[in-house]
């Protein structure tokens, strides 16, 4: 978030300093002057494209990679043919890995119209050894490639490129399989300017056993809070009103600290600052979640009422092989628990259908979980092998037709459920954070609840960032038209 950088007062005639993040800012001047040049041979700045795949993670990465291209001097726009760009790629499941390679391919028109382009990978799926072979053997038109634990090396690596060599094909590539390191103090942009992400831990140790996500981002590292509040403050006196603590299992949080702290306690000191309005977090392990937060949650001011509660599968015997350290009694005990402290907190989750040895007495568990505790809504995923993961070596893998056939069923449900849950929200007056123009619709614009619903209302911009009452009038199951009170 630090974006009061003086790259001007960097003396660039002296070694690189080996400390971050002065070694980046370093970088950074030394790549504003080649900025400056291309703007004078040109007549115009180099254009910058990012494109995020995956999660809120990933979406967060992004912001950091355009502070530090803006800072350089890149102009950010919306269309590929441009001077940099930059794929922030995922590899949760195999989709998102097979769509990379299509885009990399329609890339290759626009190098050839104009050759000094570059092109950046980086991100989950930049982890995996076999993908970064595929892409170097099968792609000539990828420049520079970094994983999930360097971002902060961006302005370096592309200094190597652009300032060292600028005409040579061979693929910078500098991928870390671990680090402890976390580098504070780097500028960001901000997708908008009244809301947040903000990291608060990064990697994962839970190895859920279906899951790549702690072989690609590594093992649970925490920010210090001091270092979080800090980020928040600034935010804050930037104008946002509203945050989302990210982290891949945020009730773990503080734990590897030298001082450690518990998440709600973080929560705590969040809540103390001054104009900061709403507080997001995301995502809750159920396994972690504890009393002490489940009880902030019921007298907090700021908290939103919305939990992401990843159930996964509603058969504990799955569960137990999924490594997940719940069962499918104790999911919905603590289902109950949550409605009891805040009784209109809104519920989401995420659901895998067709995990290794997936019976259909496991999927009707799955649905009964999903009837009983009411989710507002979930995210269904067919399981997707990964490799070095210990589920893909599992003998039982369900044949594709019965998956396919499972997921309309689990779709379904998940479908009525969410609509009668929304309909009994209809006729209630909410609080609204206006978050833009409604795109298909003249002289609307769309925001969020506190739980996490999309309403369409009649506004003008100038409600953009604003917090407003909204009268629920019409459920569309994942959205509402409303009006404003
Ligand atoms: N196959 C399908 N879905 C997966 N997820 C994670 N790994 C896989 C996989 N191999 C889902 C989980 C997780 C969400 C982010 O992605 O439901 O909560
Ligand atoms: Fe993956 Fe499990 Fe970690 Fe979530 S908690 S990121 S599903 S390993």
């Amino acid at each position: 978030m630090y974006n009061e950088i003086d790259l001007d007062k960097i003396d660039l005639n002296v070694q690189p300093p080996t400390e971050e993040p002065a070694r980046q800012y370093y970088y950074m001047a030394k790549c504003q002057e080649w900025v400056r040049e291309f703007e004078q041979k040109n007549g115009h700045r180099p254009t910058a494209f990012t494109q995020t795949f995956g999660c809120q993670m990933n979406a967060r990465d992004s912001e950091k990679i355009m502070g530090i291209l803006k800072c350089i001097g890149y102009v950010e726009t919306d269309s590929e043919n441009s001077d940099l760009v930059v794929f922030n790629t995922c590899t949760v499941r195999e989709n998102a890995n097979l769509k990379l390679y299509g885009r990399i391919g329609q890339l290759k028109k626009y190098k050839k119209k104009n050759p000094d382009m570059v092109t950046v990978l980086c991100g989950c799926m930049m982890q995996e050894k076999e993908a970064v072979k595929k892409i170097c053997t099968s792609y000539q038109n990828v420049d520079i490639i970094f994983g999930t634990h360097n971002i902060f090396k961006l302005a370096e690596l592309l200094a190597m490129k652009i300032l060292d060599k600028p005409s040579s094909k061979k693929v910078i590539i500098d991928v870390w399989d671990e680090t402890a390191q976390i580098v504070e103090e780097l500028p960001t942009e901000r997708k908008y300017h009244f809301k947040s992400g903000v990291n608060i831990m990064f990697g994962c140790n839970n190895f859920c056993s279906y899951c790549i996500v702690p072989y690609v981002r590594g093992r649970e590292r925490s920010r210090k809070p001091e270092d979080i509040i800090q980020e928040i403050k600034r935010l804050v006196s930037d104008g946002v009103v509203e945050v989302m603590l990210l982290g891949q299992n945020v009730n773990s949080y503080g734990k590897n600290l030298d001082k450690p702290v518990s998440f709600t306690e973080l929560l705590k000191m969040v809540e103390q600052i001054e104009g900061l309005r709403r507080i997001r977090f995301m995502t809750s392990h159920p396994k972690d979640l504890s009393d002490e937060l489940i009880e902030f949650m019921g007298q907090s001011e700021k908290l939103c009422h919305h939990l992401h509660l990843p159930l996964q599968s509603g058969s504990s015997r799955l569960l137990k092989i999924m490594n997940r350290h719940y069962t499918k009694e104790s999911y919905l005990e603590l289902v109950s628990k949550i409605r009891k402290a805040v009784p209109d907190i809104a519920i989401t989750t995420d659901i895998i259908t067709g995990f290794p040895g997936e019976t259909e007495e496991d999927f009707n568990e799955t649905l009964d979980v999903i009837k009983k505790a009411g989710y507002d809504s979930a995210f269904t995923f067919i399981y997707s092998k990964r490799t070095g993961t210990p589920a893909a070596s599992m003998e039982n893998q369900v044949p594709e037709e019965v998956v396919k056939e499972r997921f309309e069923r689990l779709l379904n449900t998940v479908q009525n459920t969410s609509a009668k849950k929304a309909a009994q929200y209809v006729g209630s007056t909410v609080y609204v954070l206006v978050e833009e123009k409604n795109t298909q619709e003249e002289g609307f614009v769309t925001g969020r609840t506190g739980q996490n619903y999309l309403v369409h209302f009649k506004g003008d911009e100038s409600l953009i960032g604003q917090i407003v009452p909204v009268k629920l009038c019409e459920s569309k199951n994942f959205y509402y038209y409303g009006e404003k009170q």
